[in-house]
């Protein structure tokens, strides 16, 4: 295989200077959730309830949560439909309604989606043009509305990231604005609210999870021991539990390490002091806004396609990868060996817990490749990614290794 990329190393010796800045309180645990009412009251007497598709009614806990808010004299409108990969359309509705009733806190309840959604609803009140200026990179926001979480999926990390991912359907581009004031206020994590996950949901958030640690854990930055073992500790974690949840969906104790897993691989702890490659994620995100697939689904195409692709760029890296991570014998006489084996027990995972490994198994064909890899934004000198850079060449060889 040709290997195109630039294969310069960054040139930093030392860890990288940080700030680390996790502002979400986190309330954790069973029953959790009926704390929402007393803990929104501290921020607003009206607030605008935020969700999905509508499991949050099937499973009676959109009925919780309005009591909850009720009994502690919370009023809420309520703006429901948030279409996984979420929509700007909905974003401008949900805008127009806060502003109309006077609203100064969003309450997201539900998955990814509609914590973005709810995010970028919070940026766009109070912001006088249009909130997509935000996703194209046009303006920086000043300030947000505050936003409180209640997670029902373990998957994106949202509830505590300073990530908003939304999607423009005129063009069908997913774009993220990243900055601190996205982070939500506070986060109510209850692992009984993802009991109801269906088995292809649970297995997307999973890998959605494991990929904020690899788009980390790939870096050429030195001396991150121990940013390198808490990544570990994350990705172990999730590859331990996630065959325990996908049998049985209500045990509470796999759900927990997982919810957790999801929310510490990314508030950027696993990435403070190290600089993170996050190539996939922005592939990815296009071919998601594109085909309209589920995000971790995107991923476990993509990842192992992208590690074929990159690893001999410090073949090291990745050995330590398939031994610490995968369990690989170590043979240290052949590296290369090791680091393959690595690569291939994470596609035998993926397929275990029954996500595709190619995108042909989510029905992508080669046709819109180009389109594809002319809609990246290519934010380094028109490279991708910072572990390598990635032409827009290696993107379309990216995408003919994750093709079959
Ligand atoms: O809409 P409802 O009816 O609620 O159903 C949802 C949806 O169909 C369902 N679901 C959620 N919780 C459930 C449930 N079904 C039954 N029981 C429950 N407890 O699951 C489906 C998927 O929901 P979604 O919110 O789309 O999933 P996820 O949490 O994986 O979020 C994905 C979105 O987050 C973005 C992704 O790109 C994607 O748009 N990301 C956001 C990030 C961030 N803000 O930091 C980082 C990530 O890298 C990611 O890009
Ligand atoms: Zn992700």
């Amino acid at each position: 295989m040709p290997v195109s990329y630039i294969l310069a190393k960054g040139a930093a010796m030392h860890m990288e200077n940080f700030r680390f800045l996790s502002s979400t309180q986190i309330i954790f645990g069973r029953g959790s959730h009926h704390e929402v009412g007393p803990e929104t009251g501290k921020y607003s007497r009206k607030v605008l309830l935020h969700y999905g598709g509508g499991s949050i009614k099937k499973s009676g806990l959109f009925d919780q949560v309005t009591a909850s808010l009720q009994e502690a004299g919370v009023e809420y409108v309520e703006l429901g439909g948030v279409a996984p990969n979420p929509r700007l359309s909905l974003v401008y509705k949900g805008i127009e309604l806060c502003r109309k009733e006077g609203i100064n806190f969003v309450l997201a309840v539900g998955g990814g989606s509609v914590i973005d959604s709810a995010k970028a609803i919070a940026l766009g009140v109070p912001y006088q043009g249009d909130v997509w200026d935000f996703f194209s990179g046009k303006a920086e926001a000043q300030t947000s509305l505050p936003v409180g979480a209640i997670p029902t999926i373990a998957a994106a990390g949202s509830e505590a990231s300073w990530s908003c991912v939304i999607t423009n359907e005129d063009g069908w581009l997913k774009r993220s604005y990243n900055n601190n004031i996205n982070r939500p206020v506070f986060a109510i994590l209850n692992p009984e609210l993802t009991f109801t996950l269906p088995p292809y949901q649970t297995a997307c958030g999973a890998m959605d999870i494991l990929a904020h640690v690899f788009e980390r854990y790939f870096t050429n930055t030195p001396h991150v021991d121990l940013t390198d073992r808490l990544g570990e500790a994350v990705m172990k974690t999730v590859i331990k539990h996630t065959p325990v949840v996908l049998r049985e969906p209500e045990n509470y104790d796999a759900r927990a390490e997982i919810m957790w897993a999801g929310t510490l691989a990314h508030n950027d702890l696993v990435g403070t002091g190290r600089i993170g490659d996050w190539a996939t994620h922005i592939l990815e995100h296009e071919l998601s806004g594109m085909y309209d697939v589920a995000h971790g689904a995107g991923l476990a195409a993509l990842f192992p396609a992208w590690m074929t692709y990159v690893y001999r760029h410090d073949v090291y890296r990745f050995a330590q990868f398939a031994v610490r991570v995968w369990d690989v014998e170590p043979d240290f006489r052949h590296p290369e060996e090791i680091a393959l084996a690595g690569i291939a027990r994470l596609r035998q995972f993926i397929r275990s817990i029954g996500l595709p490994v190619s995108l042909a198994e989510l029905k992508i064909g080669r046709e819109k490749f180009d389109e594809l890899v002319a809609k990246c934004r290519m934010p380094n000198d028109d490279t991708l990614g910072k572990f390598v850079r990635l032409t827009r060449d290696d993107l379309r060889r990216i995408l003919e290794l994750a093709a079959e």
